[in-house]
C-alpha cells in the first residue's frame, strides 16, 4: 500500500541494540547483576513485564495491610498501571498533575490519600522523576506504601541516587524500547525485608512457567537483534502505524490495546542470559544517551520563542535518562497539528501515551470519571522526540523545520 512503508524509521524511544554475542551468553543470573548494577542492598525479582511486577508488588503490599483496598495513580500513566491496580484487586483513585507540569500534584495527593490507602504509585513519567523526596516524606506521615513506578526510568538519578530504588518498593520495564531489553520483561527493586519476604511469597503463589510463551519470546528477542534498525522498523513498526493512524486508531497506533488480564510469568534462561550480557553496556548506552539529548534538547530551544516549550526539569541535581524528550505546545490545536504532519512521517516523533486514563473507553470500569484538568493538557498537548542514535542531526533540523512551518499556517 503506497504511504505506508518508508525508507527509514526513527524508533520513537531509544531502545539498546542487541549484538550477537550477547545471545551465546552462558551467565543467567541477570537479578544478580542488576543488584550489582545498583551497588545497593536492593534484591532484585525478575518477572515477565513490568505490569506483572507491579501485580506482585500489589499483592504482597495488600497482604502486609489487609485493611487498606486502595491505590493513588497519576491521572496521566501508561494504561496497564490501572489494568495492574485492578488485577490485585484495589480500587482505583486519580491524583492530578502540577499545573503545566509533568510531577503529580502533591497537595491534591495529600487530600485524596485516607485510611483506606494502601499505597501511591508515582510516575517518573517520559524518563524525567518525579519530585520524590516531597512524595515520601508525605507518605511516610500518613503512613502509607511509595511504590515508584520507575518502568521507563532505569539509568535516571535523582541527587546521584538511581530511580527506583528511592520508594518502599519500585518496579522497571525490559519490554522493547525501554533500553535495556529481554523483549518482554520487568523486575522489582526493594531492599526492604519485610517487604521482599511478602514479594517472594506473591510471586510462589502468582508467578508460573510457560515454556511455549516463553519459546515465543526468545524468537521475538532474535528477531528484535535484526529488525531494530530504521529499514525493517519501517516495516515491522513504521507501516502498521501509518494503518492505524490513517483509520484513526491512536490507541491501537501506539500499541496500547491491552487485555484486562495480564499473565505473571517466570522468564526463562536464555532471555535471562542474554540480558544480562546486554547490561554491561547499560552505563555506556545511558551515557551516550545523555549526549544525545543535550544536541536534541539545544536545538528544540530554539522552538520556545515560537511557542512551544520543553517539559524539562531545571534542577541539576535530577537527571532523565531520555528515551525521548517531552515538548509541550501552550495550545492543543497546535500539539495536533504537528502530530497531524508529523507522526506519520518515520522521524521518531509521537505521544507518551494516547491520553489521560479516563478517556481510555475500555478502562471506564477500572477508573474513576473525575475530572484531571492537568492531566488533561498534559496528555493534549505534549509530544515525543526519540532520543534514539538513530535520529541524526540532521532528522532533528527537519523536525524543527516541519514544526515551525505548522505552527506559521
Ligand atoms: C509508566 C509505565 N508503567 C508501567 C508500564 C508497564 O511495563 P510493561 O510494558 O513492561 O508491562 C509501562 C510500559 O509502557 C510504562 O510506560
Amino acid at each position: 500500500m503506497p504511504g505506508l512503508f518508508k525508507l527509514r524509521e526513527i524508533p520513537p524511544t531509544a531502545g539498546m541494540s542487541l549484538y550477537l554475542s550477547d545471545f551465546f551468553s552462558t551467565n543467567t543470573n541477570l537479578e544478580r547483576g542488576l543488584e550489582i548494577y545498583f551497588d545497593k542492598k536492593t534484591k532484585i525479582r525478575l518477572l515477565s513485564s513490568g505490569t506483572a511486577a507491579l501485580i506482585v508488588i500489589l499483592n504482597a503490599l495488600k497482604k502486609l495491610s489487609p485493611q487498606k483496598d486502595e491505590v493513588i495513580i497519576p491521572a496521566f500513566t501508561c494504561p496497564l498501571v490501572a489494568i495492574a491496580c485492578n488485577q490485585a484487586g484495589l480500587k482505583i483513585r486519580l491524583c492530578d498533575f502540577e499545573k503545566e507540569s509533568d510531577q503529580l500534584d502533591i497537595n491534591l495527593l495529600n487530600e485524596i490519600i485516607n485510611d483506606k490507602t494502601l499505597c501511591v504509585i508515582p510516575t517518573h513519567l517520559g524518563f524525567y522523576p518525579q519530585k520524590m523526596q516531597e512524595i515520601l516524606s508525605l507518605a511516610k506521615s500518613k503512613n502509607i506504601f511509595v511504590v515508584e513506578d520507575a518502568a521507563q526510568a532505569l539509568g535516571s538519578t535523582i541527587n546521584q541516587e538511581k530511580t527506583g530504588l528511592l520508594g518502599d518498593v519500585g518496579f522497571f520495564s525490559l519490554t522493547a524500547g525501554k533500553g535495556l531489553t529481554i523483549f518482554e520483561g520487568g523486575f522489582i527493586a526493594c531492599a526492604n525485608q519485610v517487604i521482599l519476604d511478602q514479594l517472594d511469597q506473591s510471586i510462589n503463589e502468582l508467578a508460573s512457567f510457560d515454556f511455549f510463551s516463553e519459546f515465543l519470546l526468545s524468537l521475538k528477542l532474535i528477531a528484535y537483534k535484526f529488525l531494530y534498525n530504521p529499514l525493517a522498523l519501517s516495516i515491522v513498526y513504521g507501516a502498521p502505524l501509518r494503518a492505524n493512524l490513517k483509520k484513526g486508531d491512536e490507541i491501537k497506533a501506539l500499541d496500547e490495546v491491552f487485555s484486562l488480564q495480564i499473565p505473571v510469568r517466570k522468564v526463562g534462561s536464555f532471555r535471562r542470559a542474554v540480558g544480562l550480557s546486554a547490561l554491561k553496556r547499560l552505563n555506556e548506552f545511558t551515557s551516550e544517551k545523555k549526549h544525545h539529548a543535550q544536541i536534541l534538547i539545544s536545538k528544540l530551544k530554539e522552538l520556545e520563542a515560537q511557542g512551544l516549550f520543553l517539559v524539562k526539569e531545571s534542577s541539576v541535581s535530577i537527571e532523565g535518562s531520555f528515551a525521548y524528550v517531552l515538548v509541550r505546545t501552550k495550545k492543543e490545536q497546535m500539539r495536533d497539528k504537528i502530530l497531524n504532519s508529523l507522526w506519520s512521517q518515520g522521524l521518531g516523533v509521537s505521544k507518551a501515551f494516547a491520553c489521560e486514563l479516563t478517556a481510555y473507553k475500555y478502562l471506564e470500569t477500572l477508573v474513576p470519571r473525575i475530572s484531571c484538568p492537568n492531566a488533561e493538557s498534559l496528555a493534549r498537548q505534549t509530544i515525543t522526540i526519540s532520543n534514539s542514535k538513530y535520529l541524526s542531526e540532521s532528522d532533528i533540523d527537519e523536525i524543527i523545520a516541519l514544526i515551525k512551518s505548522q505552527i506559521k499556517d
